[in-house]
């Protein structure tokens, strides 16, 4: 009795040592005049309970609408919509660094890029990377690209043939997992061969998304949340175990071959051998600053951020060009135009494809219309504070700006932002064009912007146009009626994207 009272008071009084501190803070804080939900300017709790219904894209956007470019969503949080404020946080050369919400994409005591908080370490690894995933690099895998979308056109030869309903989103991670998979390792995992979840990595992802996106708010609880829930995972958490291990495998068979060709200590060029080869260069050439470490981060990272990123953009794309038919038609109608003209191969070459004016403005408006991220991308006020929107923000305040929310800027992309119209990006006026391509960042922007671009844009560039000519996709009566269902783990994922898919004759283009 004595105990819980005790316990009680001892609670009691911490709590009420909270309040006092928030409402000094709240009344001295030069932000305190900065409108959003009365309770994120108490807790972050109310940001973790808005984030768990999975729809906080929306919520954001919504709240800019009514209040206005800055926003609060926690104590020491707020969501900037001003496109002035894209270089001021992000511009190369600022001094923001990640928030703390990155500590939780990290084992404790690991390393990653995507979650380093240090600007010297983090620059210095992404130097060593840099050439690995540039495009020049890059369009040297293209023939595994073409070997992965004949794969993806067999599979749906097959639907069309047993004339079932299809989670197309599945089937479009399974895609980008086997290139991502290709790329890193030289080998294909095998997803579309079986169309499963191989090695329980799909489900492994999820979680850590789930995780990422939640332990991250309360980053400080991460050490212990982290043992806990590895704990808890035990055979569930085998889809990290699998990459670890096939990491490792393919690691220790990659550092044999080098040996045995005597090509230990030697650069790899800018071919098309497996990253973990062009890693294991680097770590044999400089083990200080690329370290074994750095290698697995590498392989994993590709894994991780590699498969759910391309597969939602390909799923957003397909959806939108389904529910808008003109747009649909005016593609292929594009594609058999190039095709006629003989300017466009059968496997869509990626040079080829960019220069089809509708296809690009079909992947910019899909791009904008669904980034496959989120949440703001939150970074630190550096030491001397910063003017953004009019407004000084002290040093350590957690500022971010969620990609969903700058590209349906109405006073950028017009009133009708919330449309899907790739007609936009083909408008001749060039200071409108100009604006347009500041404000769309589905990739993040400055020193950490998206290292893989290039390979999503290698991989949807050749899948989008190569399906829609081939096959007719039949929505849902569900999805057609209303909007598609999405989960906003840090990735919108879409929840069973269901398509019936029956093969297609390409037609002659129209002439007028
Ligand atoms: C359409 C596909 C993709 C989208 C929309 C996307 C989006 C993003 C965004 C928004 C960021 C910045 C996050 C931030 O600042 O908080 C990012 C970073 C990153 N992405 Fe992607 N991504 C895609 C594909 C990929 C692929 C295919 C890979 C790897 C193979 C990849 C690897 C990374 C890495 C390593 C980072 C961290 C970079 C750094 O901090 O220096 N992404 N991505």
């Amino acid at each position: 009795m004595l105990a819980s009272s005790i316990l009680f008071g001892g609670v009691s009084a911490l709590a009420l040592i909270y309040i006092i501190q928030r409402v000094i803070h709240s009344i001295l804080s030069p932000l305190r005049s900065v409108p959003g939900p009365f309770l994120a300017r108490w807790t972050d709790a109310w940001y973790l309970w808005q984030v768990r219904k999975g729809d906080w894209e929306v919520r954001n956007i919504e709240l800019h609408r009514e209040y206005g470019p800055i926003i609060r969503y926690g104590p020491n949080r707020y969501s900037i919509a001003d496109p002035d404020a894209l270089g001021t946080i992000y511009g190369h050369g600022t001094r923001f660094t990640k928030s703390s919400w990155y500590d939780a994409w990290m084992t404790p005591g690991g390393w990653n890029l995507f979650a380093d908080r240090s600007i010297q370490r983090h620059a210095s690894a992404r130097r060593q990377l840099q050439s690995t995933y540039s495009m020049t690099s890059l369009v040297s895998y293209e023939p595994y690209v073409d070997q992965c979308a004949e794969i993806f056109s067999e599979r749906l030869v097959e639907m069309n043939k047993a004339g079932s309903v299809v989670d197309m989103g599945h089937w479009m991670q399974c895609y980008a997992f086997d290139v991502i998979g290709q790329i890193t390792y030289g080998e294909r995992i095998g997803f579309l061969d079986r169309g499963a979840d191989i090695g329980g990595i799909m489900r492994t992802i999820e979680n850590a998304l789930a995780y990422g996106t939640l332990v991250g708010i309360y980053s400080r609880f991460h050490r212990f949340a982290f043992a806990v829930v590895s704990f808890l995972a035990g055979k569930k958490g085998a889809g990290r175990a699998f990459v670890e291990e096939l990491s490792k495998a393919r690691i220790a068979e990659e550092q044999e071959k080098r040996k045995a060709a005597g090509l230990e200590g030697k650069e790899v060029g800018v071919g098309a051998e497996p990253f973990v080869s062009k890693f294991l260069a680097k770590y044999e050439r400089d083990p200080e600053t690329f370290s074994m470490a750095h290698v697995m981060a590498g392989c994993t990272a590709n894994m991780a951020a590699g498969s759910d990123t391309t597969g939602v953009t390909l799923s957003a794309i397909l959806y939108f060009l389904l529910k808008h038919p003109e747009c649909l038609r005016k593609l292929r109608e594009e594609i058999e135009e190039y095709r006629a003209k003989g300017i466009l191969s059968d496997t869509f070459a990626f040079k080829e494809t960019q220069q089809m004016p509708y296809l690009q403005a079909v992947f910019k408006e899909g791009l904008r219309m669904h980034p496959a991220t989120g949440l703001p991308m939150e970074r630190v006020v550096p030491d001397d504070g910063a003017t953004i929107c009019n407004r000084f923000f002290p040093a350590g305040t957690i500022v971010g700006i969620n990609s969903w929310v700058a590209h349906r800027n109405t006073e950028i992309f017009g009133a009708d932002a919330d449309e899907f119209r790739p007609e936009r990006w083909l408008t001749s006026d060039g200071d409108k064009l100009a604006a347009m391509n500041r404000q769309w960042i589905p990739f993040g922007m400055g020193s950490r912007t998206c290292m893989g671009r290039h390979i999503s844009t290698l991989e949807i560039n050749k899948l989008i146009p190569r399906v829609v000519r081939g096959f007719d996709f039949e929505l849902s009566a569900k999805d057609s009626r209303d909007k598609w269902s999405t989960l906003n783990c840090w990735f919108v994922k879409p929840q069973m994207f269901e398509v019936k898919v029956k093969a297609r004759k390409p037609t002659a283009v129209s002439q007028g």
